[in-house]
């Protein structure tokens, strides 16, 4: 922002006489200057008005256009740019590994573990690695845990156990992560950030997102979930994919993604969102999965050893 002269005004005579009363600092400034004060406490308000507004529509589904450009899209998750695709379809997701060289890095055993928190366009295309369009800054995976261990050292922890790179480099992982989606998003840009005395508006945003991303992997614990509908690892039995999909949609409210490898091993589930506001803070509403799955019908969901 630039600073005019009336705020520049008010601004030394609030730090040169802080213990005057601002009636006083301001009856000190001409008509002029007054009106330009003004002007931009009413332009701060209609910022204020359009962000409001534009976070009542559901991404991907806005009744109005909402350009990157504009205060809005603080508030929605719109295009990047102007007259782009919107990335407006959030898909939380989560890994059940069985095959890590190292089994310390499958994770839990009674856990699918931490995958990410996707951008796609509301076709099911994706943006990806945006710093660049976007101005979201590029963070290294040690800034990243720094930014946890500093703000939130139980968000720290339960990444520890939660989040598993398959050859243990997790702090790389958390980094892809990050650059790959988390700098799509236009409500993650650091304007968009409130300003705030104890946190740079760049690691609120990261610090936020990978709150964010716990917070939607703990809403769908997908193995407490199967488990409740009679499905739990087996080496020998087979589940059928119409079982799992239906057991998650009961729970979701919508169709996730279901995973498998080659093997016809499940391994992986991405639920699908549109949301009302940031990404992390918003408003979610389940959506069915864009994507088919590629499991067989009779599928296997084995143990983790
Ligand atoms: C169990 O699932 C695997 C993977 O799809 C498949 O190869 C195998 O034939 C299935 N077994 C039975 C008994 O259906």
């Amino acid at each position: 922002m630039k600073f005019t002269a009336a705020t520049l005004a008010v601004l030394a005579a609030a730090s040169t006489a802080a213990a005057k009363p601002l009636l006083d600092q301001l009856s000190n400034l001409d008509p002029a200057q007054l009106a330009q004060l003004g002007q931009q406490y009413a332009n701060k308000g209609q910022e204020l008005a359009a962000c409001a507004s534009a976070g009542t529509q559901l991404s991907c589904h806005a009744s109005y256009d909402i350009p990157p450009t504009s205060a809005g899209s603080c508030c929605f998750n719109g295009a990047l740019v102007s007259g782009g695709k919107q990335s407006g379809l959030i898909l939380s997701t989560s890994f059940w590994t069985t095959n890590a060289p190292d089994p310390a890095n499958n994770g839990p055993k009674d856990s699918t573990t931490i995958h990410g928190l996707w951008p796609d366009y509301c076709d099911g295309t994706y943006p990806q690695f945006c710093s660049s369009i976007s101005g979201i800054p590029e963070y290294t995976g040690e800034q990243i845990e720094a930014v946890m261990q500093k703000y939130d050292p139980a968000l720290y922890a339960y990444y520890q156990t939660y989040f598993k790179d398959l050859d243990g480099d997790s702090a790389d992982f958390l980094s892809h992560e990050y650059n790959k989606h988390g700098t799509c998003y236009t409500t993650m840009r650091s304007q968009c950030q409130p300003q705030l005395p104890w946190i740079s508006q760049a690691d609120f945003a990261v610090l936020n997102y990978f709150r964010q991303i716990a917070h939607k992997f703990q809403e769908r614990p997908t193995y407490n979930i199967l488990q409740s509908a009679g499905i739990t690892p087996s080496s020998s039995q087979n589940y059928t994919l119409v079982q799992v999909q239906q057991a998650l949609k009961n729970a979701h409210g919508a169709t996730p993604f279901v995973g498998c490898n080659k093997k016809g091993e499940m391994n992986e589930f991405w639920y699908f969102w549109n949301v009302r506001g940031q990404v992390n803070f918003g408003l979610y509403e389940a959506v069915e999965s864009t994507t088919k799955s590629t499991c067989p019908q009779s599928l296997k969901y084995l143990p983790k050893p």
